[in-house]
């Protein structure tokens, strides 16, 4: 079959095998990016990742004045601005990236100027919404596009805030955290629901003091941010295409070195266990206060069971839902997701899509506003997948492609980039065929 630049033809495999370490955590990487360019001197880091995501952090940040430097050791340098940015004359571009846009936006409102930030097709349809309400009540005026970008932020010094997180958004708590770091007072954010706590942990390793409660996490401004060195630790939500894969094959074993298991971000390895999957995990140690381990997963002789992801859970383990839900056809019991309404509005319609490519296969599937229902013990035959140019669709589609009866064409699988440009490489290594 001919295939373009921006598709690929998945075979199905017989067994999938071997030994990975995967480049670095794209979440870490935006923050460490950011950070280090906030910074007072040069931060190294190692295992960046090779993300286009975060590809545009790094650009953006450089064209508030931050310098960058790509080594042929493959180690990042990034000198910082120690604290007090360049307005760029020109739009900053964030690509795809929602965490670049909501993240970098708390880091300019309180720096002096005004700053247009603009986004691909998929970002322009993002709610921002989200960002203005906190940024707006610590006294920053931001202009939407109805409700989207582009957005405009005319920055100044701002009032610390207590601030409830409506949604369940690691974004928005980093947007909010990055401009209290900047702004006189206590500023704190509460959220019921614990989201990623890279950003708490990336502070500290910058320097920075702040506490934290259960629920809340406060920060006292204005603080100075020093450079670090670190090595990024491998990323947890790649990694998630490969566990689901191995989870499929009775007889698999792969292992993966160096990955990051930051335990906001590690709930895949339960979901994986109730389902029957085998998981050790070995060398746990801690690096910059993110924990970091190899771990070693093989599916049991019988198959998957089956299980059930909602509530908080949900909420943690939204980047890893379509690739989990991609494997449901091949469990025995089914998989239920319920109390993921996000995945609607993440980078396309998350929830719509998974649904479309399943039943693209043939498979039976029930869509709901804020999840879907999966039955267990079916047979799915290759198809057309159309990846809405979102990578993590793209990934999970080639996983659940592994297991059908025929060839499966992913459209739009170039935006594998975005995360992950090595996916289908490596997928081809350790899929036996
Ligand atoms: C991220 C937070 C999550 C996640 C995204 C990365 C982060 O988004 O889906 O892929 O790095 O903070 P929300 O903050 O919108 O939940």
């Amino acid at each position: 079959m001919h295939t373009t630049a921006q598709e690929r033809l998945v075979r199905p495999a017989r067994n999938l095998n071997g030994s990975l370490r995967l480049p670095g955590d794209k979440s870490i990487s935006h923050r460490y990016g950011m950070l280090a360019a906030f910074a007072e001197g040069t931060s190294r880091f190692s295992n960046f990742s090779t993300g286009a995501d975060c590809a545009s952090t790094l650009a953006c940040m450089e064209a508030l004045g931050a310098k960058v430097n790509r080594t042929g050791e493959g180690i990042i340098e990034v000198t910082g601005v120690a604290g007090r940015v360049t307005p760029s004359s020109q739009a900053l571009d964030c690509g795809n990236s929602g965490s670049t846009m909501r993240m970098i936006s708390g880091l300019l409102a309180p720096q002096e100027g005004s700053f247009t930030l603009i986004g691909d097709e998929s970002l322009s349809r993002r709610p921002m919404e989200r960002i203005r309400k906190p940024l707006e009540a610590m006294g920053a005026r931001l202009t939407l596009t109805e409700g989207h970008a582009p957005l405009t932020i005319l920055g100044g010094p701002l009032k610390a805030i207590d601030y409830t997180t409506p949604v369940p958004s690691a974004q928005v708590k980093t947007c909010v955290l990055l401009a209290g770091l900047q702004t006189e007072g206590t500023t704190t954010v509460r959220e019921a629901l614990r989201t990623r706590d890279h950003s708490e942990l990336a502070l500290r390793a910058f320097g920075a003091k702040l506490t934290r409660t259960l629920d809340s996490i406060s920060i006292s401004g204005p603080q100075v941010l020093r450079a670090i060195d670190a090595v990024v630790p491998g990323d947890i939500s790649s990694a998630a295409f490969f566990l689901c894969a191995a989870a499929l094959f009775p007889g698999s074993s792969l292992v993966l070195d160096s990955l990051g298991l930051n335990p906001t971000r590690a709930s895949l390895l339960d979901v994986l266990t109730a389902l029957g999957a085998q998981i050790s995990v070995l060398n746990l140690e801690e690096k910059n206060a993110e924990l970091v381990g190899t771990v070693r997963v093989s599916s049991p002789a019988e198959g998957l069971g089956s299980t059930e992801v909602s509530g908080a859970l949900a909420a943690q383990l939204i980047d890893e839902l379509p690739v989990l839900a991609a494997i449901a056809p091949y469990s025995s019991g089914g998989i239920r997701i319920r109390d993921a309404k996000e995945l609607r509005i993440k980078e396309s319609d998350r929830i719509a899509l998974t649904v479309k490519n399943l039943r693209a296969m043939g498979a039976e599937v029930t869509e709901f506003e804020d999840g879907l229902d999966v039955p267990g013990g079916q047979t799915l035959h290759g198809a057309t997948i159309d990846s809405g140019s979102d990578h993590r669709i793209a990934m999970a589609f080639s996983v659940a492609a592994l297991r059908a009866e025929g060839e499966t064409l992913i459209q739009g699988a170039d935006s594998a980039a975005i995360s992950f440009p090595e996916f289908f490489d490596l997928l081809d290594l350790i899929a036996e065929r």
